[in-house]
């Protein structure tokens, strides 16, 4: 239960800190996509409009004490939006207290401000300072989420309460961290099918002893993916895996791909999405779906090619009459690159909150309000 919203909050010559993700896609410091950043925009417009004094704060990629990673593109970004009285503070992340948790930095960051709003979907599921410690800094009448927060909680509500069958889970992305997620989703039996998809799928088939060549890997996931198989079988619950793979090699320093047998990647291969095989099983399957979730990117955006398997995947999705759900601002990105909004039922601005909302674990960030 939310105890306070911004919508009874007297705001005039009032200083809100507002916690967004603003953790976009970034090329050479430009920003590629301006999907989480547009929908900030309802919370952001209501608050000017109540003439109150707006600081937003964002993470930005996974920082280190060497490798610093600015908010400036951001802040130009909400000047351009028409919004150049809002003020944009640094990465939070490049201060290692962000991520720890500390009470100090919560404090310093609360100096001065009345409210506290988090619309920071994308980042719910994680305990970082400006997530957990920092809205502690405010009474409870004084902090809330905001309008997209909200959004999502409603859009997402069908996926989490039992949504129309057969349901399809396709799970894919870096983030080995999402494994887990797997295990829940087949423990609870919360979908029909799930597919893993690139990089995650690689960690599942070194599970099953098959040669992944220097495809991406969580050595520690292993036994827990042998754990999923075997859940799964009990649950009677389909996981498919990849049956080809596009692979690319390093050749003076280009990227060169071909095809390849799911279970034949060669040692100096790394598998870099799904193959032309694969995307005919997964359309056969869509096509019986009543529901989708969607989340994790595939390919190398500096090898364009290998993308395409992303776009005709998420092609198939968009003509499907399932109700469709695409998460995570990789995703989202690659969706509107094809211009295919307007086909998904809800592009969500979260990837793993989404999914872990999705599979019922409660969001320590909501635990606050
Ligand atoms: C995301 O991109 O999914 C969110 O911004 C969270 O980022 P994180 O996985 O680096 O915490």
């Amino acid at each position: 239960m939310i105890h306070s919203t911004i919508a009874t909050w007297l705001l005039e010559g009032k200083k809100v800190f507002v916690r967004i993700d603003g953790n976009v896609p970034l090329c050479e410091g430009r920003i590629e996509n301006d999907f989480r950043l547009r929908a900030l925009l309802p919370t952001l417009e209501f608050l000017s409009s109540k003439k109150a004094q707006i600081t937003v704060a964002t993470h930005l990629g996974r920082p280190s004490p060497d490798k610093k990673i600015s908010t400036v593109p951001i802040a130009q970004w909400f000047s351009q939006a028409g919004y150049p009285n809002i003020t944009v503070l640094e990465n939070l992340r490049n201060d290692p207290r962000e991520k720890k948790g500390d009470e100090s930095f919560a404090q310093e960051l609360a100096q001065g401000y009345d409210f506290y709003v988090n619309d920071a979907w994308g980042v719910m599921h994680r305990a970082d300072c400006s997530i957990t410690k920092l809205p502690l800094q405010f009474p409870i009448e004084c902090r809330s989420i905001g309008l997209l927060v909200e959004r999502e909680l409603q859009a997402l509500h069908y996926l989490r309460h039992k949504p129309q069958r057969p349901y399809i889970a396709f799970l894919g992305g870096g983030k080995s961290e999402k494994i887990e997620t797997c295990l829940r989703l087949i423990e609870q039996e919360l979908v029909s099918t799930l597919v893993l998809l690139p990089g995650i799928s690689f960690t599942f088939l070194k599970a099953q002893g098959y040669p992944i060549g220097k495809s991406l890997i969580d050595e520690s996931s292993i036994e827990m993916c042998r754990t999923i198989f075997d859940k799964a079988r009990q649950k009677k619950i389909d996981l498919v895996l990849p049956s080809d793979y596009l692979i690319g090699r390093l050749n003076n320093g280009e990227t060169y791909g071909s095809v390849c047998d799911a279970h034949r990647i060669p040692d100096d291969a790394i598998g870099l999405a799904i193959g032309p095989k694969t995307l005919t099983q997964l359309k056969a399957l869509v096509e019986q779906a009543a529901t989708i979730f969607y989340n994790g990117a595939m390919g190398l955006p500096s090898f364009p090619a290998s993308q395409q398997p992303l776009y005709e995947l998420l092609e198939i999705i968009a003509q499907s009459s399932a109700y469709s759900v695409v998460g995570g601002g990789d995703s989202v990105a690659a969706v509107e690159r094809i211009s295919l909004e307007q086909n998904i039922s809800f592009c969500s601005t979260g990837g793993g909150s989404t999914l872990a909302y999705i599979c019922q674990i409660p969001l320590i960030g909501l635990s606050v309000f």
